[in-house]
């Protein structure tokens, strides 16, 4: 048995439907690790359970997973935007939302991030930005305005497979624009932050 064997055993089990979603998504998809999938998927409703947030935003929605891990722990009350710009997924992802009994609490947008976002007039307790990693500043700039004081942003895959510690090709432009964001986090004192190790590095920012 593995670490992470070991450690989904004494962790939740990925609920039913999840578990459908997840299996379709590998099915459809040519690159389906992109998926949060089990581990992170049962992180992101727990932080949404410790946090209670009223309005949330993902940005990279893909097939819809990680929006209902996060909207199954939201209040009734809650709304969840979750943004995707590639559109050959709406269908699917729709779907995968109509057949959950928390997709209601989710309205897609499909569109660029950064266009969508300045169309959304909501003030957010949680961001989760998953989607290009090549613009995860800009998605940063654009949403600390419209978070809440003591609100959180979750930004995930800010180790990028280790690619952060090594000598960087000038042409991986998505590798150089993580550690830009990393390194710009870090000294950002209107945050604070904390960094783990889940999965491919997920990063918890709360605005002070
Ligand atoms: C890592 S996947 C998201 C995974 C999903 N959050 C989950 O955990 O199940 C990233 C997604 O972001 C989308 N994406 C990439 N660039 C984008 C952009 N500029 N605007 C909106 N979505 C984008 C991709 O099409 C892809 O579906």
């Amino acid at each position: 048995m593995n670490i992470e064997e070991y450690i989904l055993l004494h962790s939740d089990a990925e609920p039913e439907y999840l578990a459908k979603v997840n299996r379709a998504t590998h099915l459809k998809l040519i690159n389906p690790r992109m998926c949060s999938g089990h581990l992170q998927g049962r992180v992101l409703s727990m932080f949404c359970h410790m946090i209670k947030p009223k309005r949330v935003l993902e940005l990279g929605t893909l097939t819809g997973y990680s929006a209902l891990c996060m909207a199954e722990a939201l209040p009734e009350d809650a709304v969840l935007h979750t943004i995707e710009c590639d559109e050959e997924l709406e269908d699917f992802i729709l779907q995968n939302f109509a057949g959950s009994d928390h997709g209601y609490k989710i309205k897609l947008h499909i569109g660029d991030a950064l266009t969508e976002i300045k169309k959304l007039d909501e003030i957010f307790d949680l961001v989760f930005i998953d989607a290009d990693k090549r613009e995860y500043l800009a998605y940063y700039e654009a949403i600390l305005p419209k978070l809440i004081a003591g609100g959180f942003i979750l930004a995930d895959n800010t180790l990028w497979d280790g690619k952060v510690l090594k000598a960087v090709d000038s042409n991986d432009k998505q590798t150089i624009e993580i550690m830009k964001f990393n390194d710009f986090v870090a000294k950002d004192s209107r945050v604070e932050k904390v960094m783990l190790p889940l999965r491919d590095g997920l990063t918890i920012i709360r605005k002070r």
